[in-house]
Order: structure tokens, then C-alpha cells, then sequence
């Protein structure tokens, strides 16, 4: 069973910071080991630029967008994407309703207070851990997909454009993400309906959307603490629109962290764990995290595509041979994702947890 309610009083992290502290309460101090100047690869610094790959989708064949996409999620799992068909005005409205509503007086954003049960609305904590170390930030979490879960009376009401900028803004996106699962299911060798029809897309009531807003506040000890913990995303894939005026994201390449400089205009795409079970683990989730700074704060707005929520998950058969065997149990993603709603962001842990002869399962702590 979820839990119905927050393990311990609820920290407003916008809030707290506003209140001009200059030390950050016990709460929020990471264990050295995950601190974010351990092990860090600055891109940004960095005369060799490391970077996530860049697509432009302006002028490629359908053939040509499928390699590179393919590529970059083989490799990667991450990419930024330009030229992808969303009108860049409803990416800023978008960005600017979001952040105007994280700029009202709390008790407005209170009207909207989550419980663990749903996630739905206003939140400042993932898992339900008692005393678990907590992430510098808050967000705001709803459903786009089904219709039937869309719920515009749980949707901010101010700024009054919000839920109709939303409503359009996510149109764009999940068009944007059956574009992009059919080039993975071209890229992987696959009837090119392969991922949507397993997603539930061919479905009335088929798909899941939801979108998910962070508000990471700025920090005064930003080597202490995290925005938000190293995690892979639970669902198929997500369609992140960054700050465009600060950048935060941090994606794992081994035993590194690379930040991403966002590309004006462009989305960052992550696989989920939904697509590396279906792709047996062709493409990869990859781990991520996002650092804070002490002077600027940072909206983001993280759209996840997912399967409908109660189909069985597993990888596709064509990809199951007997040199590469399934890695992964069927599971549908409602029970999948009760494991990160739990215990918060923890890595791979989950998927990785799935795959009995994985390495980091055999030495799983
Ligand atoms: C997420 C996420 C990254 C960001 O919401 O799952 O990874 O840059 N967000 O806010
Ligand atoms: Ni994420």
C-alpha cells in the first residue's frame, strides 16, 4: 500500500530559502560521497566539451533522424533536440506561467499540497523515507494522459493562461514523443508502431502523460546538497524543457558527471526505465541529478511519456535471442513505479534490481 500521508512535517524549500538563511538546515546535507563537486566533469570548463549529443531535425529523412536518435540513445540515452516542432513561444509561455506560479505567496501554492498517494500537485519531497536526506527543491506534478486522470480543478488557477498554456504546450510534446518512438522502433528494427502500440498508444485511454515542474531555489551551500538526487526515470521517456537562463542538469557517464549546457530552443530527451526493459537494454536509462547554485534559481519543466499504466512491460521478443536473453521481468508500470514513490530517487537501483545477473544487483548494497 502507498502511504497516505508525508512521514514527517513538509519543508517548503523556496520558502526556506527565502527566509535568507546562510547555513542549510542538517536536512538537506548530502554524505560526502554524492556531494556535487565529487567527481565532477565540468563540460562547461572543459577544452574537450563533453557534451550529450545534439540532433537537428531540420531537413533529415526519416532514416537519417532514426540513426542519430538510435545512436545517441545506444550511447547516451540523452540528447538535446532542435528544430523538433514545438513552437518555441508556448516553450516560453510555458516556462513563464510556471514561473509565475512559483512566485505567489505560499499559501496559494498550499491550496494545492500533495499527499504520497497521488503525487498530484504541489510537492517538496519523493519518497516516503522518515528521515531521509532531502533534495533543494519543490515542484509541482500533474497528469496530462489519460484524459480521464487530466484534472484542470488540480491544476494552478493562476496565473489564470496556465492550464490552457499547459493544455497546448503538452499537445506539442506528446506528438513530439510519438515522433520520437517511432524512430526508436525504426532504429531498433522494429515495425515503426512497435513502441507506441506497447505503450498503449494505439489505445482510447491508451498513453500516460504527466508533467512535472521543479523549482529549485537558489542555495547558500550548494556544494552540500543536491536539487534533485541521482535517479533514472521510472517511465518510456522524458522531454525536459531547461532553465534557459541557468543550467543544473548533470547526467552519469561512468564514474563522472557531465553538466549539460542547454541549447537555446532545444528539448533534453532521456530514455526511461520502460524503454531500456522494452529495447532489452539496447537503449540505456541513464542516471542524472541536478546541482543547485547560490545566487540563481531554476525552473524546469520534465514531461514524462509513459505506457499506459497498467500494461504488462517487457522486452520486445524480436530483441530476446539466445545469445541476448530477456534481462527483464513483465511488469506494469503502475507497480514499477510504487518503488521510486517509496524510497525517492536512488540511482538504477530499480531496474538494475530487476535484472538478476546485472553487476551492481550481485553487489547491491
Ligand atoms: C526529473 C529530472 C531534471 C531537471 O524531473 O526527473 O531529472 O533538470 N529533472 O530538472
Ligand atoms: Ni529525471
Amino acid at each position: 500500500m502507498e502511504c497516505q500521508q508525508w512521514p514527517e512535517p513538509v519543508i517548503r524549500v523556496q520558502a526556506l530559502a527565502q527566509s535568507g538563511l546562510d547555513k542549510i538546515p542538517e536536512r538537506f546535507v548530502k554524505p560526502e560521497s554524492v556531494r556535487p563537486m565529487v567527481n565532477q566533469k565540468k563540460s562547461d570548463t572543459n577544452d574537450d566539451d563533453i557534451n550529450i549529443p545534439l540532433i537537428d531535425l531540420k531537413g533529415l529523412t526519416e532514416e537519417e533522424a532514426a540513426r542519430q536518435v538510435g545512436e545517441a540513445c545506444r550511447e547516451w540515452g540523452f540528447f538535446q533536440v532542435v528544430n523538433h516542432g514545438v513552437r518555441k513561444e508556448l516553450m516560453k509561455k510555458a516556462r513563464e506561467v510556471w514561473r509565475e506560479f512559483f512566485m505567489q505567496p505560499l499559501e496559494e501554492k498550499e491550496k494545492y499540497a500533495n499527499s504520497p498517494t497521488t503525487y498530484e500537485g504541489y510537492g517538496s519531497r519523493l519518497g516516503v523515507k522518515k528521515g531521509a536526506v532531502l533534495d533543494w527543491s519543490d515542484y509541482f506534478f500533474l497528469h496530462y494522459l489519460p484524459l480521464s486522470l487530466r484534472n484542470h480543478s488540480k491544476w494552478p488557477s493562476l496565473p489564470p493562461s496556465l492550464r490552457k498554456v499547459i493544455d497546448e504546450y503538452g499537445e506539442e510534446v506528446v506528438k513530439l514523443g510519438g515522433r520520437m518512438l517511432k524512430l526508436l522502433s525504426m532504429n531498433l528494427g522494429l515495425q515503426e508502431d512497435f513502441l507506441l502500440k506497447s505503450f498503449g498508444g494505439d489505445l482510447e485511454e491508451g498513453l500516460g502523460a504527466c508533467l512535472r515542474v521543479n523549482y529549485y531555489p537558489s542555495c547558500p551551500q550548494p556544494d552540500l546538497t543536491l536539487g534533485l538526487s541521482s535517479h533514472s526515470d521510472p517511465g518510456g521517456m522524458t522531454i525536459l524543457l531547461p532553465d534557459d537562463h541557468v543550467s543544473g542538469l548533470q547526467v552519469r557517464q561512468a564514474d563522472d558527471w557531465i553538466t549539460i549546457k542547454p541549447v537555446p530552443n532545444a528539448f533534453i530527451i532521456n530514455m526511461g526505465d520502460q524503454i531500456q526493459v522494452l529495447s532489452n537494454a539496447i537503449f540505456k536509462s541513464i542516471e542524472h541529478r541536478v546541482i543547485v547554485n547560490s545566487n540563481k534559481d531554476r525552473v524546469s519543466l520534465a514531461f514524462f511519456y509513459n505506457p499506459k499504466s497498467d500494461l504488462l512491460i517487457q522486452p520486445a521478443k524480436e530483441l530476446v535471442t539466445e545469445d541476448r536473453p530477456s534481462l527483464y521481468p513483465p511488469m506494469t508500470f503502475d507497480e514499477y513505479r510504487l518503488y521510486i514513490r517509496t524510497k525517492g530517487p536512488s540511482g538504477k537501483s530499480q531496474v538494475d534490481s530487476l535484472n538478476s545477473s546485472s553487476s551492481s544487483n550481485k553487489s547491491s548494497s
